[in-house]
């Protein structure tokens, strides 16, 4: 058994559904992403489930993965989009999502991107800041429209999660201090072209208990009773994104169980009419994804075993930046013995930090190919060309078919926007 459900051995080899992962590397060359769909299909279930009889909205935090073709499966199955950026916007239109689904987060918002976002006709702007607000009542005004508001406030709850994915603490620079909250709707009532809709928080991310987002749904409560108790009505609560997943034996949120004690805490505060937003992004593509990658050389020395492979930090950076740990399964196991090495798994890169897993008991060969599991999610988005190494390609596996999502960049890519100086005498 994988922590992914949808990547499992069958006669000896590891597929993605149906498809060998042998074969998608002869094809395709490594180091390759792979993709489920139906792993896809099975996160949005488990949201679908949990909201079921709701008024609710599952706005994919699409940081964690903007391949056109994941978006697209999820605008499909009826997803909005949390985006941070122009950029984000502009993918979500080109892969057939609606822009009246979307929520625009983020702490810099440039006027550029708040007049694409105004034209698209965007569900809700998640404003951090009273900056901010003063910015997009100005933009809105000057073009003639009128902005729907959201103040993302930061409740100051500890997420118990790694420090820099911890976004709901007071000395975070995320959001509107809650205390400040008020004052600030008070604001944006006066100034013009805005029109406040909501209240939204975002903690943090991979978190694995329950109690940070019920702390801050008991503030986000009170805090929105009181703004009642001033006349200023909200139609919906956008709770963020968050939930973790399993990398390896993390004992995981699920929504159902989340989601009953957040719809019950509304109902009780006599909230219950409220549209409930959500932003995942993690928890519904990061088991969906494998890295795979293939053992280039083994290297034995005194102190360590290094396993050398063609995937390096620059395709999957978060070993390196949060210590984190990815699952590494030799896509033809061998059987490991008493006798079998540890190896840490690195790349090419002239860096030590370059590693994606460290002290691995494996029993490996030149040339096997290694799938690093939970890559679906912050994994070819934070990817570049460091070194300059072409970005993998993206492959989605449909049952047994597979479809390339992304080609391989080409080495005449790399530099196809850059120029020499003209030459001077
Ligand atoms: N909404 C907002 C405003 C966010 O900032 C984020 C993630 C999400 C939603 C989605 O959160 P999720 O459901 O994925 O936890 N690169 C890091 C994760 C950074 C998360 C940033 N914000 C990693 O690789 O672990």
């Amino acid at each position: 058994m994988t922590v992914a459900p949808r990547f499992q051995l069958k006669n000896g080899t590891l597929h993605a559904e149906d498809a060998s992962l042998v074969k998608l590397a002869k094809e395709f060359g490594t180091p390759l992403y792979v993709y489920s769909r139906a792993a896809l299909q099975d996160a949005w279930d488990s949201y679908a489930r949990a909201l079921e009889g709701r008024k609710a909205l599952v706005c994919f935090g699409m940081k964690a993965n903007s391949n056109l073709a994941v978006l697209n499966e999820f605008a499909r199955l009826g997803a909005g989009f949390d985006i941070v950026s122009g950029g984000e916007l502009a993918r979500v239109q080109a892969a057939g999502g609606d822009p009246k689904k979307v929520v625009f987060s983020g702490v810099g918002k440039q006027v550029w991107e708040m007049q694409a976002a105004l034209e698209a006709g965007v569900k809700c702007f998640n404003v951090e800041s009273e900056a901010e607000l003063e910015r997009l009542s100005q933009v809105a005004s000057t073009s003639g429209r009128v902005a729907p508001v959201s103040l993302r406030v930061n409740p100051d709850v500890d997420a118990r999660t790694h420090p820099y994915i911890s976004t709901g603490l007071k000395e975070n620079k995320f959001g509107i201090a809650i205390e400040d909250a008020p004052d600030v709707y008070r604001r944006a009532q006066t100034l013009p072209g805005l029109n406040i809709v909501g209240v939204d928080c975002h903690i943090g991310s991979q978190i694995t208990e329950a109690a940070p987002y019920l702390d801050a749904l008991d503030k986000l409560i009170a805090l929105i009773l009181n703004l009642r108790g001033e006349g200023i009505e909200l139609s919906h609560l956008d709770l963020g994104g968050g939930i973790g997943i399993r990398y390896t034996n993390e004992q995981v949120l699920e929504p159902t169980t989340l989601f009953s004690q957040v719809f019950s805490k509304l109902d009780q505060a006599g909230l219950g009419h409220l549209e409930l937003v959500l932003e995942p992004g993690r928890s519904l593509v990061g088991n969906a994804g494998v890295l795979l990658t293939e053992v280039q050389y083994l290297k034995h020395s005194e102190a360590k075993n290094f396993a050398i492979v063609d995937a390096a930090m620059n395709d999957l950076l978060r070993p390196t930046l949060y210590d984190a740990w990815h699952d590494v399964e030799p896509i033809k196991p061998r059987p490991v013995t008493s006798a079998t090495p540890t190896y840490d798994i690195v790349g090419p890169i002239c860096e030590s930090g370059d590693w994606l897993a460290r002290d691995r008991r494996l029993e490996l060969h030149q040339g096997d190919i290694l799938a690093i599991m939970s890559a679906g999610a912050y994994a070819f988005t934070m990817s570049s060309q460091y070194n300059s190494r072409p970005r993998a390609a993206e492959i989605m596996v449909d049952g047994a078919r597979s479809h390339v999502v992304r080609q391989r960049e080409s080495i005449a890519s790399l530099f196809e926007n850059e120029y020499i100086l003209p030459v001077t005498d």
